[in-house]
Order: C-alpha cells, then structure tokens, then sequence
C-alpha cells in the first residue's frame, strides 16, 4: 500500500520512518511518501495559513494550498481510496479503522496545524476525519504517526513474525479485548511471582488462562 503524509513538518517523521517496521514495510514493497504543502503554495512567501473569517484568535489552513499538494502528488485524478484529514473533531481511530486503513491500496494523511484547517478540505478533499483521542494537539503530526505506525504493522512484512500481529491486543484473536499480560525471567523477583500456570508446560492451561485474562480486560 502507499501511505502519503501532507505536512508542514517533514522532518519530524525522519526518526518514524527509519524504525525497523517501518522499513521492513518499505522493503516488502508498501511506500510511505512525504509532501510539504509550502513548497507548492500558490501563494507568495510560502504562505499556507490565513486570518479566520469572522474573526478570531490563530490561523487557518487555507484549502487551496491543501488542494495545491494532493494536485502535486497524485495528478488532477488518481487521489487513493482514502484521504484522511487528521483533526481533533474527527472520528476516534481504533484498531477497526487501523484495520480498514490497512487493506486500502492508499491511504493519505493530512496534518492540521494552527487553529485548524479549513472547512472545505474536510468537506470536499478528505474522505474521512479522524482524530487519535480526546484531548486538543498542536497539529496532526503525532496523530499522523500513530494512524501510519497502527496501519504499517498490519501490513505483511512490517513485524519479524508474520503471527506477531494475530493475537495481539484487540484482534479478533481475542474477541477484541486488551492483550493478556506477559511474563519473563526472573520467575521470582522481590517475592513478585510468575503466575504457575505459566510455568507449567500445559499448553491448554496456558490458552484458556489468557484467553480468560484477556477478557477481564474489557473483551467483547
Ligand atoms: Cl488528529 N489533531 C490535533 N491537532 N489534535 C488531536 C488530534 C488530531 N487527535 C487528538 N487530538
């Protein structure tokens, strides 16, 4: 898949995009392309941002300088399947839509900044709006990065074992619920102990004892 980042702030995903995941994603053939709406403003001086109308506090992301970067990167067609506008008034991202995401041919994201973004790019651009949580960010580009780091695991090739993202927290594999909790040596350690069951070798044990963990962690 192609995954398309529109930001003011390339340079923050420079430590994202050389994580191991990232990569192996990357290398298994998906791509992960950045582009600054600045350097393909219409406007003079590399201005991308606007005074509200009708007043207010803050600055506004003007939808032609949006427009102006989906045109640079895709043409006057061929905009992929889903055009996410990162915003705190979206639809809360969860491991379903990361799952959805993950089985588009492409995916763009586009980071809000300022006071916000327009309107019309919300109306006319973006095929969905969606934000990481309740809580109010200085721009999209943390919110990007946790939908792009949710999304590229999924993707075949992205984790070492291709099971590593089966049975993990909120896959079906476990009805939806929290991840069971894990254990490592020390089996003992400030009289804290490994469960037994654990340590028993009964493999049966082990998967309803999770199984059984897990939905007491808020599984469907
Ligand atoms: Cl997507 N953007 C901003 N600016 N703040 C947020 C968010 C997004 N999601 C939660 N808070």
């Amino acid at each position: 898949m192609k995954i398309d980042v529109f930001t003011l702030f390339p340079e923050w995903f420079e430590w994202f995009r050389s994580q191991r995941h990232v990569r192996n994603a990357v290398e298994a053939g998906n791509e992960l392309r950045f582009f600054n709406p600045r350097t393909t403003t219409p406007l003079s001086a590399g201005q991308v941002d606007d005074t509200p109308y009708g007043g207010g506090a803050g600055m506004v992301m003007r939808v032609d300088v949006v427009d102006a970067s989906l045109r640079d990167a895709y043409g006057d067609g061929g905009r992929p399947p889903r055009v996410v506008l990162l915003t705190p008034g979206g639809r809360q991202f969860d491991e379903a839509l990361a799952s959805e995401l993950s089985r588009e041919s492409g995916v763009a994201l586009i980071c809000g900044r300022y006071e916000g973004v327009d309107e019309r790019v919300r109306e006319h651009l973006a095929t969905d709006a969606v934000s990481i949580g309740p809580y109010v960010l200085s721009g999209g580009e943390p919110a990007a990065m946790v939908v792009a780091d949710a999304v590229i695991r999924k993707l075949p090739g992205a984790l070492g074992h291709a099971e590593s993202s089966v049975e993990e927290s909120f896959s079906d594999a476990l009805a939806g619920a929290p991840e069971y909790p894990h254990y490592t040596r020390p089996a003992s350690y400030l009289g804290w102990e490994v469960p037994e069951v654990l340590r028993s070798g009964d493999h049966e044990r082990v998967r309803r004892w999770r199984l059984e963990r897990s939905r007491e962690r808020g599984g469907r």
